[in-house]
């Protein structure tokens, strides 16, 4: 056992196929460095939590952390440990925005844990504690919020199959930005599956182009295609308002960005709200745009190079 533990995290976003993905097209989920939480314990006298929603004993935590007690119980069951440990969390992933935060955080606690106890942790290891977590948080996650928070690669997934990690190896730049209004995903789904009751001949199509467009999205980043992937990325937007789920906000912010000289942008996660992602050629133009993207509103903007070296 360590006189110290140290757990870490990144936020994740929605590259391609939200919304589809639920009926079984698939997604690329990227893991999302310019955001990032830290876990850091200590021996206490009791077990107790820090951090910016709460400050006190584990045992006393609000029902919004119930499933970081739950996780941090069954570690120090695991570990069979009886005494107290403070946990200090830090994390600059914005909550509620489809980066992932819940799990992010879960995954950070658990490494921490287990560094504290001095002993490495298998990656299924990981994912099977943050996915109990998960559960919890979310009722019946897809476990992708866990995978691409923890890992360090592009991940396509299509409902029910393992998840398939690629390379990441563009060479464009990723701008991030927050509309600052909280995603509405379950709303959201819930009303393209209504769509897809009342307007199937619409509906179906689009969906099943937005997989299609996924497939191809996977195909430019092996083959580093940057004007490729913004092209499939600025179609999947114009086919994410078709269903509904864009809004003015999302779209205002969508056509700044191609104005000031992006290849591609689109909304990322449920939508209605939550972050738009933006494809850039290089730095300079990143830097323009998301200036441009705070003039016109965005509350929080991020800048992720994608290319092999930059990616770590
Ligand atoms: O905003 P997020 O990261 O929760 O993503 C939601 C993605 C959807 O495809 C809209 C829903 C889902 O369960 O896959």
């Amino acid at each position: 056992m360590k006189t110290h533990g140290y757990g870490w995290a990144n936020g994740k976003i929605i590259l391609m196929g939200e919304h589809a993905v639920v009926y079984g097209e698939p997604a690329i989920a990227l893991p999302f460095t310019g955001t990032k939480v830290e876990v850091h314990i200590k021996p206490a006298e009791t077990t107790q939590l820090i951090s910016t929603y709460y400050q006190g004993p584990l045992s006393n935590s609000p029902d919004s952390l119930h499933s970081i007690h739950v996780l941090i119980t069954k570690l120090l069951t695991h570990f069979d440990y009886q005494a107290g440990l403070s946990f200090t969390i830090t994390s600059t992933i914005p909550a509620e925005r489809g980066m992932g935060s819940s799990a992010a955080v879960a995954v950070a606690v658990t490494r921490a844990v287990f560094h504290f106890f001095d002993v490495p942790i298998t990656h299924d290891l990981l994912l099977h504690f943050v996915n109990q977590a998960e559960k919890i948080a979310h009722g019946n996650p897809s476990g992708i919020d866990a995978a691409a928070t923890s890992g360090k690669n592009p991940l396509y997934f299509i409902k029910g199959a393992p998840f398939e990690d690629f390379p990441l190896n563009i060479d464009a730049y990723l701008v991030v930005a927050d509309t600052g209004i909280k995603g509405q995903t379950r709303a959201a789904v819930a009303s393209v599956a209504q769509l897809r009751q009342t307007a199937p001949d619409t509906t179906i199509p689009a969906l099943q182009q937005l997989g299609k467009l996924a497939k191809r999205a996977r195909q430019t980043i092996i083959h580093n295609q940057p004007a490729q992937l913004g092209a499939c990325m600025s179609n999947a937007h114009f086919l994410l308002q078709q269903l509904s789920v864009s809004n003015s906000c999302l779209d205002n912010l969508v056509d700044t960005a191609l104005q000031a000289g992006a290849l591609g942008a689109k909304l990322t996660g449920g939508g209605r709200g939550g972050c738009l992602i933006v494809l850039a050629e290089n730095r300079l133009v990143a830097d323009g745009i998301e200036q441009q993207l705070r003039l016109q509103g965005a509350k929080q903007t991020w800048v992720q190079g994608l290319g092999a070296y930059e990616h770590v």
